[in-house]
């Protein structure tokens, strides 16, 4: 595609839904409409685009949406776009619209939708992290994240208060399928005795003689943060497992999804808000498959398989930080 060439251009939000994901939503609209570019929102995400729900978009469809969260356009998570038929109707209703680059805001199986819709679509394809797992390879941060993590840390300072009063030992659960990276920062935020996470191996034996440990050197109750996807198997998994071996009764919070919603935080309404602006920038400077990726606090373009092929992993010394500052032994 040759730079200032495009005229019609479309975004979605895909997957799970994430705080910023409209404020990213607006700025992009809004930035291409300034530029001249004729915008059309696709609603309920690749569902959407199959079922051709394309309406077009001006000023107005965009405001007031800043401090919203969940997403205005809707999202969804579509089996049949990853389908060799869906992928090829997908491109032909692109092409019947003449659309001609398409934003997605969304995570990395959304990314990897883009890579293999690029097999049959020619027009350009320009990805924004939008997920509250902060789990793509390439880019510091994700759409999303900072709300989830603000959000579960309110919800563990409440927990702290009953926790001290009953002298107990919570495990909290918070979202990240195959991510650590919520669980990690709430833990430092929160000052949790220890995070189990995905990525670290998490060995029951080895958490039974923590907690021993540190309740002989007068410590009175403990919070645990658990990422979903522990691999010892979530929360109430971890809780019954040490039930059994030292036959103490923890309690278990699942925060769940009231971390993928709520206003958001105003970190996110800016970077989300740079975000779509810079998916705009790129598909002016003609980039194709690249996605919106913050390196060292700027957005730069990276390319879409740096995303799906690499791995996003917590950093040791911060898992570290945890245990050292959550002042366990
Ligand atoms: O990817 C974001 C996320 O919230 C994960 O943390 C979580 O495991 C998953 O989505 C839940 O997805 P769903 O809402 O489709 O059940």
């Amino acid at each position: 595609m040759v730079k200032g060439q495009v005229k019609r251009v479309a975004v979605l939000t895909s997957g799970g839904d994430a705080p910023g994901m409209n404020a990213a939503v607006r700025s992009f609209v809004r930035k291409a409409l300034n530029s001249e570019y004729d915008v059309f929102g696709i609603y309920s995400g690749f569902r959407g685009l199959l079922d051709e729900n394309i309406k077009q978009l001006d000023l107005r469809k965009v405001g007031q949406i800043i401090n919203l969260g969940g997403t205005v356009l809707k999202t969804s998570r579509c089996e049949e776009f990853a389908t060799t038929k869906g992928l090829k109707k997908a491109a032909n209703i692109l092409n019947k619209n003449k659309i001609e680059a398409l934003c997605v805001i969304g995570g990395d199986g959304s990314f990897r939708g883009l890579l293999e819709l690029a097999k049959y679509y020619t027009g350009q394809l320009i990805g924004v992290p939008g997920t509250i797992d902060n789990d793509i390879p390439g880019t510091e941060y994700t759409i999303g994240f900072d709300t989830a993590v603000n959000t579960a840390v309110v919800a563990v300072d409440k927990i702290r208060d009953t926790a001290a009063s009953h002298g107990r030992i919570f495990f909290v659960e918070v979202m990240g399928r195959h991510s650590g990276q919520i669980a990690l920062s709430v833990g430092l935020a929160c000052g949790a005795e220890d995070v189990l996470l995905p990525e670290t191996k998490t060995d029951i034996d080895k958490l039974c003689q923590k907690i021993q440990n540190t309740k002989k050197q007068g410590k009175k109750f403990s919070i645990f943060i658990v990422a979903e996807g522990d691999d010892a198997g979530g929360a109430f998994k971890i809780a019954a497992s040490v039930k059994d071996k030292i036959n103490l009764s923890a309690r278990v919070s699942v925060l769940g999804h009231i971390q993928r919603g709520g206003a958001p935080t105003a970190y996110e309404r800016v970077w989300a808000s740079r975000m779509g602006d810079a998916a705009v920038r790129f598909i002016k400077n003609g980039h194709n498959l690249v996605f919106t990726a913050m390196k060292g606090g700027n957005l730069v373009p990276a390319y879409l398989t740096e995303a799906v092929n690499g791995i996003r992993n917590v950093e040791p010394e911060l898992v570290n930080l945890v245990r050292i500052a959550g002042g366990g032994s």
